[in-house]
């Protein structure tokens, strides 16, 4: 049985399975239609969430599975102060498949020591978002064309955002990356990845301030917005949350095939005139959310369909 708990987990072959997976899906969502007919998805969250929980549910639905969960601690027994592992091993008493979300770091890996069934990690507080990752890789890679020789910008709060965290992990892997780190000085890359990761592969990167001076050598714009659960204060949010705003003129100084990602919800820090620009990608970004998921789900179960 395996989970998926950080994009490490799977080799960069099996990414690339899943990735043409994925591909497959979009192009034949019919061949797909019943593949997961009898099988149940129950979706764990103890955070809030549109895109990750909805995402998977319609990934189990559009494969003929059905789905069961909740959507918050306070409706779940958890309220009552039931633990994460008698949570999971109950859980998977019911479901073939679980997907988890937690604000504490590290809680679907206690899970999946104690659920008899897949564990996905659906995001872990500030820590890992692998889903994310995956629905990152795919958009890339099927809008872009490769996963190798790019230049990414990672803007705004690199401390606490998650997509980030696990997006590194994962594109490290590739050829010839390099990354702009584009944030403020109090929410720059947590040293545990700029050293672990970063530097002790030597994989190049810079780090910025100003996303103008960043933005014309990028092949893909990462954007992300300040993490305002995270932080201990109001104030200190209020502070930084508007500290970018990519707005059309900004957009002028963006090479003509740059992509803008962002894993969404966003605030302010992409100003709604960017929208319409053909390089944003970041709802075909969410649409991508749905095949990836298929893919992995069937990944997951051991599900071959042919
Ligand atoms: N991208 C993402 O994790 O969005 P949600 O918080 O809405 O799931």
């Amino acid at each position: 049985m395996r989970h998926l708990m950080s994009p490490l987990d799977f080799s960069v072959e099996e990414l690339n399975e899943l990735l043409d997976l994925a591909n497959d899906i979009e192009a034949n969502p019919q061949k797909y239609a019943n593949a997961c007919t009898g099988k149940k998805l129950a979706t764990l969250f103890f955070e809030p969430s549109t895109r990750t929980r909805l995402s998977h549910e319609a990934a189990m639905l559009n494969l003929g599975g059905s789905v069961l969960g909740f959507s918050s601690a306070d409706s779940s027994s958890a309220s009552k102060g039931e633990t994460v592992s008698d949570t999971a091993r109950m859980v998977s008493c019911y479901a073939d498949i679980i997907a988890m979300r937690h604000p504490k770091e590290g809680a679907p890996m206690v899970a999946s020591r104690y659920s008899s069934v897949p564990i996905i990690n659906a995001g872990d507080g500030g820590h890992q978002h692998p889903t994310q990752t995956l629905t990152d890789l795919l958009t890339i890679r099927s809008i872009g064309g490769r996963l190798d020789n790019l230049t990414i910008g990672l803007c705004g709060d690199l401390k606490f955002g998650r997509t980030v965290h696990s997006l590194i992990h994962a594109l490290v892997r590739y050829n010839n990356i390099k990354f702009v780190l584009i944030s403020p000085e109090e929410l720059r890359l947590p040293g545990y990845i700029r050293k672990d990761v970063l530097d002790k592969g030597n994989v190049p990167y810079e780090e910025v301030e100003r996303l103008e001076d960043a933005i014309p050598k990028l092949d893909v714009l990462y954007m992300t917005r300040v993490q305002k659960e995270r932080f201990f204060n109001e104030e200190d949010y209020i502070r930084m949350k508007d500290f970018y705003i990519l707005d059309a003129k900004k957009m002028e100084l963006a090479p003509e095939n740059m992509m803008v990602l962002h894993p969404l919800p966003r605030v302010n820090e992409i100003a709604v005139e960017v929208d319409d620009d053909p390089r944003a990608a970041y709802f075909k970004q969410a649409q991508y959310g749905v095949y990836v998921r298929m893919a992995l789900i069937l990944t997951l179960l051991g599900i071959q369909v042919s």
